[in-house]
């Protein structure tokens, strides 16, 4: 399938508060050396003041401002959570909310890690359905509120941040080869429970466990092939046309580093940040687009693979020439 859009304009908003490796070191039995080994991690950003809404409206007026257009231009705003303020109204909604938006279609999309690649493919398709010009997609995820802080294994890994783009659609086919699979976690090894019905008549406990539970070791090798799965899946799609660089979900830097070896790329073709932010579940793949835009690493006419994987069991990628 292939979808005549391009991304226009880029946004990020990360919580001011900056945790790094020592801090932790200071409130669980664990070291710096030890995360930045397993995991390339080494400081995220934990929401003190934030909202998760504020940090999504924040994202979308810079890639509002960036692409140059106004609320009223937005048909379709798609937001991407799983880790909202609210159980309704959607992100979406209180994101059209947020930039003034007078009319617009407005829905959020969950696929847990994998939320943005599923959504860009989303909103593309939805343009094109709704004969709308113009989209926002916004990513927005605060996990620090759904973190058990004594799981030492789990906790390291999250942070919470934001980001978005501005969809517009184009004469040439920019947003290429939408790959989107999943499995069934038949292990549970990734979940995050919402709190059971207490209602008076029910039986459930008002104590259940509401935070986010992983058995990492399973997750890593889900992970690792999941990421090869999909890059030479968008490889093949691509044909003669070479991928010249690929954006991965950012959540620990050995399961990129696998996907470099398990495939022909360079490490250097892919974009890490996960150093400074951790895993931002949805919101790590457009934090580290405005990152490798601004800085200069993303450049006009670069063919870039996003690629990702989480919860669900959900994988996939999607092809991007990069526009601006
Ligand atoms: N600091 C110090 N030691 C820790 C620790 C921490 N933060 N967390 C766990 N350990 C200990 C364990 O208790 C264990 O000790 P033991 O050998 O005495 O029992 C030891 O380190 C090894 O634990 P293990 O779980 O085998 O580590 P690992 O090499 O598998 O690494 C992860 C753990 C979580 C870093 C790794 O499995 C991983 O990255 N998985 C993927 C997770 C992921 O990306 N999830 C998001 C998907 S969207």
């Amino acid at each position: 399938m292939s979808i005549s859009a391009k991304i226009v304009g880029v946004g990020a908003c990360v919580p001011q508060k900056m945790v790094d490796n020592h801090m932790l070191e200071a409130i669980m039995d664990t070291s710096d050396e030890w995360i930045v080994k397993r995991t390339g991690i080494r400081e995220r950003r934990l929401v003190t003041e934030e909202t998760n809404t504020e940090m999504a409206i924040s994202a979308a007026k810079q890639a509002m401002d960036h692409a140059d257009v106004s609320p009223d231009d937005i048909g379709i705003i798609v937001g991407c959570t799983i880790t909202s303020d609210f159980a309704t109204p959607s992100l979406a909604s209180l994101v059209q909310k947020g930039i003034g938006c007078g009319m617009a279609a407005a829905m959020d999309v969950a696929a847990g890690c994998t939320g943005f690649i599923y959504a860009l493919a989303t909103i593309t398709s939805m343009m094109d359905t709704l004969g709308v010009d113009t989209g926002l997609l916004v990513a927005a995820e605060n996990l620090s509120c759904r973190m058990n802080w004594e799981d030492r294994a789990t906790c390291i890994l999250f942070g919470d941040g934001a980001g978005a783009v501005v969809v517009k659609r184009s004469e040439e086919n920019h947003i290429k080869h939408p790959f989107l699979r999943a499995i069934p976690d038949t292990d549970d090894v990734l979940f995050i429970k919402n709190k059971r019905n207490d209602n008076p008549w029910s039986a459930a406990q008002a104590n259940d466990d509401i935070s986010l539970t992983m058995k990492g070791q399973d997750v890593f090798v889900f992970a690792v092939d999941a990421m090869e799965k999909s890059i030479k899946h968008l490889e093949a799609a691509m044909g003669d046309t070479k991928i010249d660089k690929i954006v991965p979900h950012q959540a620990n830097n050995r399961i990129i580093q696998f996907a470099a070896n398990s495939t022909h790329f360079d490490k250097d073709q892919f974009y890490v940040n996960v150093d400074k932010y951790a895993n931002t579940s949805s919101a790590t793949i457009p934090i580290a687009l405005k990152e490798a835009h601004d800085s200069g690493w993303l450049k006009k006419g670069d063919e870039v693979a996003l690629v990702g994987f989480g919860a669900g069991l959900t994988y996939g990628g999607i092809v991007v020439k990069w526009a601006i």
